[in-house]
């Protein structure tokens, strides 16, 4: 029996007027009489939209969830919230996090839910709706929308990594324009988010191994039945979970989020996932700092070959094991008795599981790649701190000392990166300044600079290049991300001037510049506090209240949760 009422009673269970209201109403959608006797209420919150083309599918995979919650007895109301696409949203999906995040967090506490079934695909739509829920506590169980099948033009497989090489290779004049555009169609080929082991992947790899989702959600193509098949299933399970009151809070356990630092590691998933991690770990109110990712995942190899860091695609992924093969090779390493939503551990949930398929999944003692994960970076350039992801990066670029070629922002980059007359060699170090949180605001995805126009001429493929923004978990490059203090924020990175000398040292893990402690002090006197401060709307709440990146950039007033309580009636 259930210890206490379920929430969803202080709607539906209420006599008089206030039940007549909260019931009546309902009753429009041809709900009959005993969905209101006290069963479960399931939210289904569902990020579909058309103009985010990775969550597009989602309606269906809504129907199979309430098919799942029906059977276990549940009653599911599905709703909507705000979705972030990834490929069109201006000037950057990621503005739009922490305003997602409250929808989600707002509209749970307010409405007769008991539990909660989150619908995430496309990059930022799973940190949000995760954060959001984190704030509530609610029984939760996450359902990814899956990856597309892998693109194929002219018999080779083509995914999202590829468009930053057939970019690259359009810019050189070795690939015609016509030819470019035909890809197109050919890489998005079915529904579902980007293919590779981008920012959406590493997102649903990490739900899976927080715990949150039932094991293989992360790599089910989203066209396979098998995508319904765990949504039915999700939708059953989640029932009982609101029986069990088994909350958020009792899955994200300091340990689920370091067992989920090391399988990103282990996947080579996306640097994106630092941000996200810390911003969900603020919520539910785990202390994680971004220091953590460095020795948590010291000595975890990268495991599955997937694209950018690799050659596979999430598909393969799929075929090979799913993630469950990746976690039973990383045994040694994982908090193993870690509770996950569907009542088993994570070791009860992946020991069974096999790997079909060693070029997709090596084992931890043969890996493809020694060196793993995202390092965070400190020195006089990035006091908070900067990431790289190594694997994606070239080898001989890992330690690198080259003067830097300064852009003060994305227009003065555009503006002159393919100047004939730019000072610039393979051995420079491109800086790109004000594409932080508050800077542009919203930081988004373009420290993977395009690399000079006549350097690409003369085959140069990778450069060391540093900014204060984020790059697409599908590129790759010798890129230093997420620059803090940024450059909008009064840090280092906005007084580093053209020739100054930078020397990254990623087995060092610093991020140094050539200038003294007065120097930088003496330049950052003279730079001119400019209040860019827009003058209303979300926007202007962004600036005011968006933290740095090594705090996950979420807004301050945001961390931590409000609970679930229920709250005054309406009426
Ligand atoms: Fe949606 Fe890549 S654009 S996941
Ligand atoms: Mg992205």
């Amino acid at each position: 029996m259930d210890k206490q009422p379920l929430r969803s009673r202080k709607w539906f269970g209420r006599t008089g007027k206030d039940g007549f209201i909260y019931r009546a109403w309902m009753k429009n959608q041809g709900i009959p009489s005993h969905e209101f006797d006290g069963r479960p209420v399931i939210g289904i919150c569902n990020t579909w939209s058309e103009l985010t083309p990775c969550n597009a599918h989602f309606r269906d995979l809504a129907e199979s969830v309430k098919r799942g919650v029906y059977e276990a007895g549940g009653f599911p109301v599905e709703f909507p919230v705000m979705s972030l696409g990834e490929t069109l949203m201006k000037p950057t999906a990621m503005l739009y996090r922490n305003l997602v995040s409250m929808d989600v967090e707002e509209s749970i506490r307010a409405n007769p839910v008991d539990g909660v079934v989150l619908l995430c695909g496309c990059d930022k739509t799973t940190p949000a709706l995760v954060m959001g829920a984190c704030s509530v506590d609610l029984p939760t169980l996450v359902i990814s929308g899956g990856p597309m099948l892998t693109g194929n033009y002219k018999g080779k497989p083509v995914g999202t990594s590829d468009l930053w090489r057939l970019s690259e290779a359009n810019r050189s004049g070795q690939l015609p324009l016509d030819q470019f555009e035909s890809i197109e169609a050919s890489m998005c080929r079915s529904s579902g988010h980007c293919a590779v082991m981008g920012t959406a992947s590493s997102m649903a790899c990490m739900v899976e191994a927080l715990g949150l989702s039932l094991p293989q959600n992360a790599a089910i193509p989203a066209a396979d039945s098998r995508r319904k098949v765990l949504s039915h299933l999700s939708g059953m399970r989640i029932v009982d979970m609101v029986r069990q009151d088994l909350k958020l809070s009792k899955i994200l356990t300091r340990p689920a989020f370091e067992n989920a630092m090391m399988a990103n590691a282990a996947i080579g998933g996306s640097t994106n996932f630092v941000i996200h991690l810390l911003a969900i770990a603020g919520r539910i109110g785990v202390e994680l700092s971004l220091d953590d990712f460095n020795h948590v995942t010291a000595g975890i190899p990268l495991l599955a070959n997937l694209q950018p860091s690799g050659q596979f695609f999430m598909e393969d992924l799929y075929y090979a094991g799913g993630l469950p093969a990746v976690l039973k090779e990383l045994a040694a390493f994982l908090h193993n008795d870690c509770l996950t939503v569907n009542g088993n551990t994570i070791r009860q949930n992946y020991e069974t599981s096999e790997c079909y398929n060693r070029d997709v999944v090596a084992p931890v003692d043969k890996p493809f790649n020694p060196v793993a994960g995202v390092v965070v970076l400190k020195g006089n350039l990035c006091e908070n701190g900067a990431v790289i992801k190594p694997s994606a990066a070239s080898t001989e670029l890992l330690q690198h000392t080259g003067p830097a070629v300064v852009f003060e922002n994305i227009e003065d980059f555009k503006a002159r990166i393919d100047d004939p007359d730019l000072d610039v060699t393979a051995d420079s170090v491109l800086v790109l300044k004000n594409v932080g949180p508050k800077g542009y605001p919203g930081m988004p995805e373009v420290g993977n600079m395009a690399i000079p126009g006549k350097l690409l001429a003369q085959g140069v493929t990778d450069m060391v290049r540093i900014s204060d923004g984020r790059m697409s978990g599908t590129a790759f490059g010798t890129v230093v991300l997420h620059v803090a203090p940024e450059a909008a924020a009064g840090g280092t990175l906005g007084i580093i001037q053209h020739g100054d000398i930078i020397t990254l040292d990623v087995p060092g893990c610093t991020l140094h510049v050539e200038l003294t402690d007065e120097e930088i002090q003496r330049r950052k006197a003279h730079l001119q506090a400019g209040d860019s401060l827009v003058s209303r709307g979300y926007v202007r709440l962004f600036q005011q209240h968006v933290q740095q990146a090594h705090l996950g950039a979420d807004f301050d007033f945001l961390r931590g949760g409000s609970g679930s309580e229920v709250v005054r009636d309406s009426h």
